[in-house]
């Protein structure tokens, strides 16, 4: 049988990984400033993670959510001390899609209304609603099309006001990242934070805050959306919160209230899955993570700033991105093949950091000097004339 070719990717096969490593089946050793797509938090591997996992497995891996899943209660305890969201209420799914399809569906349980407002460059998945909110038309199927969605462009307050003052008692809910990822990493401001809060107060609409990537912790605060110190309805929640086991969620604000059947899933908060989440928060409290990621995002954004050729460089915590002007097109590529550094990317020409939170100052410094290096290497050729060579095709980003 063969596999559904929608991936493209890159010939590497991983077989070994370990913190901010991998190693491919010939024992090459790639650092990793991808994350796997910013779902390693706590990084590969790490030894109370995989205890929490394997301990678990030889007690119970499964069954319903028909019977008491206390492991379900414990995770909801650690998260609300972690978070910092007091009386909010937890509902585990298995995706990052599925979170925010949750979400917005629970939205418009909540307030009857059925448009949702979502922005340009946006991602928030690909099951039916999450992706008629995603604005890229290339991956919405004609059975996704729906005219419920309004797109407004990114950090525009006045669209945004404008468009509530319009439609504003058919608005159910507003859904944003803190930091937007597959876009290109682009933060929201603080005042738009605050001005959709304030917009979702005045017309009973929900304040969705999709913190799939920019969330668990990444952008040096346990949710980005904190830095505007206003709280959201809903988080969704995914990547980071199982460091590579599929586990996802939201956490759900006080006023709503819950029914039976209103949302479910057969796999959502199974006993693996909270065993893996409980391991990531455990490690995130112990080695003071989010603190690291915020101070390690610093420096690393603070020397990216000072090497020559890249520009704009942007970001929160470990979220960062910089673009890269043509004449260096080929330096994600080039990082990987001559390098052996995994980065991310956004088209058509950023490249995205999303490494572990726990990465180390000396793998950072690393980092840096492979990236100098290579960028040299570019600039040294390009003045001999010698013409740059295709050499790997680069995985596109999800
Ligand atoms: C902001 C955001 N929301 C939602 C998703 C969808 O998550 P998943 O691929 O787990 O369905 C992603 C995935 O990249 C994302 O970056």
């Amino acid at each position: 049988m063969k596999l559904f070719d929608v991936y493209q990717i890159n010939e590497i096969t991983i077989v070994k990984a370990q913190g901010s490593y991998v190693w491919d089946e010939n024992g090459v050793q790639y650092l990793d400033m991808y994350g796997g797509h910013a779902v390693i938090s706590i990084g590969h591997t790490h030894p109370h993670w995989v205890e929490r996992i394997e301990d678990q497995l030889h007690k119970i891996a499964f069954y319903s959510n028909s019977v008491r899943i206390p492991i379900q209660q414990e995770l909801a305890n650690k998260l609300e001390a972690v978070s910092g969201k007091k009386d909010y209420q937890l509902f585990l799914c298995n995706s990052g899609a599925e979170a925010n399809e949750n979400a917005m569906k629970l939205a418009s349980f909540h307030n009857g209304k059925k448009k949702v407002v979502a922005f340009r460059k946006s991602f928030h998945g690909r099951t039916s609603l999450a992706v008629a909110a995603t604005d890229n038309p290339a991956i919405l199927a004609p059975v996704n099309e729906t005219a419920n969605v309004i797109f407004l462009p990114f950090n525009d307050e006045e669209a945004l006001e404008n468009c509530f003052k319009k439609n504003g008692n058919e608005i159910s809910s507003v859904i944003v990242e803190g930091i937007q990822g597959v876009g290109g990493i682009n933060v929201a401001t603080e005042s738009f934070l605050k001005k959709i809060r304030n917009l979702c107060d005045e017309y009973n609409a929900v304040y969705i805050a999709d913190s799939i990537q920019c969330g668990y912790g990444r952008s040096g605060s346990f949710f980005s959306h904190d830095y505007a110190e206003v709280n959201a309805d809903i988080y969704s929640m995914a990547k980071g919160m199982g460091n590579g086991f599929p586990v996802a969620g939201i956490l759900i604000s006080p006023q709503f209230k819950a029914k039976h059947g209103m949302l479910g899933t057969t796999f959502g908060g199974n006993h693996m899955a909270c065993a893996a989440a409980l391991g990531v928060l455990e490690v995130m409290e112990k080695e003071n993570l989010v603190e690291q990621a915020k101070q390690r995002g610093m420096y690393l954004i603070n020397r990216l700033k000072r090497i020559e050729g890249i520009q704009n460089v942007r970001g929160r915590g470990l979220m960062i991105g910089f673009d890269i002007p043509d004449e260096l097109k080929d330096l994600r590529k080039n990082l990987l093949t001559n390098q052996n550094v995994f980065t991310g990317e956004a088209k058509p020409n950023v490249i995205r950091l999303l490494p572990s939170l726990a990465i180390t100052k000396k793998q950072v410094d690393e980092f840096l000097e492979a990236l100098q290096e290579e960028i040299d290497q570019i600039k040294n050729k390009g003045n001999s004339e010698t013409p740059v060579e295709e050499e790997k095709v680069i995985t596109e980003d999800l």
